[in-house]
């Protein structure tokens, strides 16, 4: 059948791919353009998209013969679901395999903005450390603090077992059940408050709150939910305004959650301590775009997934779930 790739994968899970299929990888750093992937739809059977293509309702229906759509991330906020479900299209995607390279990174961010070690780092290289000063870069605790885990799904959940070596109280917003499993956290019997979940291992709780509560009682707060059309801006000016001025803000999550130009406001103005980000809006963030020009501001492009392991699990899922849809049958990970 006829696949199109929208970019090089990592690891061999391409060549898997191309034994079975006719395959057209796109070659090139920046993604197909609109006109690219209209023009291949007509002959489609399978698409491995990334989350950089907009796989819409028009691309979907400008390729009637399309079985599988294998989404290469866990998100999926790029891919019309309603589209394709109508059409009975499976949808795959790529979670579990970069839940713990994420959260690592969430916990890296909360680190790196606190202690100022992009500054740092710069400083050394300005030549500017003549000596040991008392003042010097001062920061804030990430041990003992109270983190804020807005939506506590597979990734939320994997920041506050990590949090939990340091002593954090976490305080989560999500209602979604929390699955079982090794290391995961869950509901438990008995706990003081309700929504209290604690860990299986350390029996450290993550208690559940209002998201108000959780933005006016965090010294951390870190977004880990879906984008869809209940998170699109729900860290504006009035979130933003709930926050501690010694507050920080991580997003690993996807940029449209936070209000950019609110939160360029809320840092101008001094309104929150600082923001680390690993995604955008809009994203790519281009040179010169006002949001470089704030203080406080930690900025990364969208690296959350990216370590070499991750990435090749990640092209490894999303070729199964390609092979399982195009030969009609379940997909290992799909959202549909
Ligand atoms: C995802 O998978 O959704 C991440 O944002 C990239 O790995």
């Amino acid at each position: 059948m006829k696949v199109f790739v929208t970019r090089l994968l990592p690891g061999g899970a391409l060549d898997r791919l191309a034994a079975e299929h006719d395959v057209e990888v796109w070659p090139q750093q920046m993604p197909p353009g609109r006109e690219e992937l209209l023009a291949r739809a007509a002959e489609l059977d399978g698409l491995l998209s990334l989350l950089t293509d907009p796989v819409d309702a028009e691309l979907i229906a400008a390729a009637p013969r399309l079985k599988a759509i294998s989404n290469y991330a866990v998100g999926v906020d790029n891919v019309d679901l309603e589209a394709a479900a109508a059409r009975g299209i499976p949808v795959g995607n790529t979670p579990d395999v970069l839940t713990d390279t994420t959260a690592d990174l969430a916990v890296a961010l909360m680190l790196g903005i606190s202690r100022h070690l992009v500054e740092g780092d710069a400083y050394v290289r300005r030549g500017e450390w003549r000596t040991w000063e008392t003042g010097l870069l001062l920061g804030h605790d990430l041990h003992g603090s109270t983190v804020g885990i807005v939506g506590f799904g597979r990734i939320g959940q994997a920041v506050a077992r990590r949090l939990e070596g340091f002593g954090c109280e976490i305080l989560h917003t999500s209602r979604r059940a929390v699955r079982e499993g090794a290391g995961a956290v869950r509901e438990g019997a008995g706990s003081a408050r309700t929504g209290a979940i604690p860990s299986r291992r350390t029996g450290a709780i993550a208690i559940q709150v209002q998201l108000e509560e959780l933005l006016e009682r965090s010294d951390f707060v870190s977004l880990h939910s879906p984008l869809t059309a209940e998170t699109r801006g729900l860290i504006g000016d009035e979130a933003l305004a709930r926050m501690k001025p010694t507050a920080y803000l991580v997003n690993t999550a996807r940029g449209p959650i936070v209000d950019s130009e609110a939160l360029g406001r809320a840092l101008r103005a001094g309104r929150i301590a600082g923001a680390a980000l690993d995604v955008t809006d809009p994203e790519p963030l281009p040179g010169g775009h006002p949001l470089l020009d704030v203080p406080n501001l930690l900025v990364l492009p969208h690296l959350g997934s990216a370590t070499e392991a991750t990435r090749a699990r990640m092209a490894d899922m999303a070729v199964e779930n390609l092979l399982a849809g195009l030969a009609g049958e379940p997909m290992p990970h799909s959202v549909t």
